[in-house]
């Protein structure tokens, strides 16, 4: 459903993990609240070669298509616990799609993550997501403007107003 915008920020988690620079995926999370509306059958990510993770989601949609999604994107920082950090931002995912320098944050994580996915496009979404053995490019994200240390990119997914997803991405920068 979206773009990426969100998923471009948090299933772009596929970082490369070289030791001691930029980002590094650490895990990823996916959870359908609503199943027989949709649900992930894979959400993973995986050590592709030394020092490489790849990021891999199938996310199954039964009920189509999709032309209504809001995503509600937080970044929460590790300090005692996860704390809101930086940005919490809801998001018209089909607005976005047809109009992606509207949220020139969202749109940097979504053209990093879009090549590996069928989500480049705009509404309404006739197909299952998926996003194929996404690999962080270590130039992609480098002007965020957050400091080192441990995240959690928190993606709420409502369709029709209604919650029905929730994907979460732990990273680490470590430049
Ligand atoms: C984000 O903003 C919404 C609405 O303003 C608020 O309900 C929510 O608690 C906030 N989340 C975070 C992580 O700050
Ligand atoms: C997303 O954000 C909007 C606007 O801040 C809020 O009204 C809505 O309840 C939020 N949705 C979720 C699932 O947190
Ligand atoms: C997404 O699609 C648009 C319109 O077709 C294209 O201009 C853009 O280059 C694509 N982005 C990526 C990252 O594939």
């Amino acid at each position: 459903m979206e773009r990426g915008l969100i998923i471009g920020i948090v299933f772009n988690l596929v970082w490369p993990v070289p030791v001691n620079c930029g980002f590094q995926l650490k895990n990823v999370n996916c959870e359908s609240f609503d199943t027989s509306y949709w649900d992930f059958h894979r959400c993973e990510m995986k050590i592709v070669r030394r020092g490489v993770a790849a990021f891999y989601m199938f996310w199954k949609i039964y009920k189509l298509p999709i032309n209504n999604a809001i995503i509600n994107v937080s970044l929460y920082k590790k300090s005692n616990g996860y704390r809101p950090f930086l940005f919490n931002q809801s998001v018209d995912f089909c607005y976005y799609m047809r109009n992606p320098q509207a949220h020139p944050l969202m749109s940097m994580l979504h053209k990093a993550f879009m090549p590996a996915s069928n989500i480049n496009h705009s509404c309404p979404y006739n197909h299952d997501l998926i996003i194929n053995d996404f690999i962080y490019n270590k130039n992609d994200f480098k002007d965020l403007p957050i400091p080192n240390g441990e995240y959690m990119i928190e993606a709420k997914f409502a369709s029709y107003k209604v919650h029905r997803a929730l994907i979460k991405i732990y990273v680490k920068r470590n430049d």
